[in-house]
């Protein structure tokens, strides 16, 4: 079986740089949440391919961090940083065998990956006031695209269940069968 470092990397290599950064919605309309953000204004964004969300927040003034297990995808994120006029960190790892970054953590981000052995280490990896922010596809999405792999969609409810102990700021959790993601954006008590 091909590992998620080699599948990965050998998508990316046919892969160029992004003509322009893709903003993530979640992420704007908490803009002003983000900004907010108290000291260390640090920010982990988690399976970041080629770190747009990564770059968005570096360009909102976080010190970012980028963990991928792919190299190539994160390297592309370098570039993309740089043109942007951005400074990122980044880190490769195949997160089903290696921890996330230690924190701490004013935000913690991720886009379109799911793995589940991780919710249960995050809400400690933020900083009291910090937010977490994770989009990816559920349930629905298996009548769009049959051949996805079952185990990589979440359920309805599963956001709000793994995540219950933050403050849920924003939470859309796979009960409108239209969408075809869920997401959460939530905040650690202070
Ligand atoms: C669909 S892409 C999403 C990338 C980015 N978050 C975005 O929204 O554009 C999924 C990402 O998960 C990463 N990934 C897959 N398996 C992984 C693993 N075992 N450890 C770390 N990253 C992984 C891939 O390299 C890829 O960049």
């Amino acid at each position: 079986m091909v590992s998620d470092p080699s599948r990965w990397d050998e998508k990316y290599r046919a892969a160029s740089l992004a003509p322009v950064l893709r903003v993530e919605s979640l992420l704007q309309r908490h803009q002003r949440d983000i900004g907010e953000l108290s000291a260390p204004r640090t920010a982990l964004d988690i399976a970041a391919g080629t770190c747009h969300a990564a770059v968005y927040l570096a360009k909102q003034g976080l010190n970012v961090t980028a963990v991928d297990c792919s190299r190539v995808g994160l390297a592309l994120g370098k570039e993309l940083a740089e043109r942007d006029g951005v400074r990122i960190n980044t880190t490769t790892a195949d997160l089903t065998v290696a921890d996330l970054p230690k924190g701490p953590w004013s935000l913690i981000c991720c886009f379109r990956y799911l793995n589940r052995d991780l919710f249960a280490q995050i809400p400690s990896m933020l900083v009291p006031g910090g937010m977490l922010f994770w989009r990816t596809f559920n349930v629905h999405h298996l009548s769009k695209a049959p051949a996805f792999n079952p185990e990589y969609v979440l359920q309805p409810g599963e956001l709000a269940r793994h995540f219950s102990m933050l403050d849920v700021l924003t939470l859309s959790d796979g009960d409108d069968p239209k969408e075809n993601t869920s997401w959460i954006a939530a905040r650690r008590s202070v």
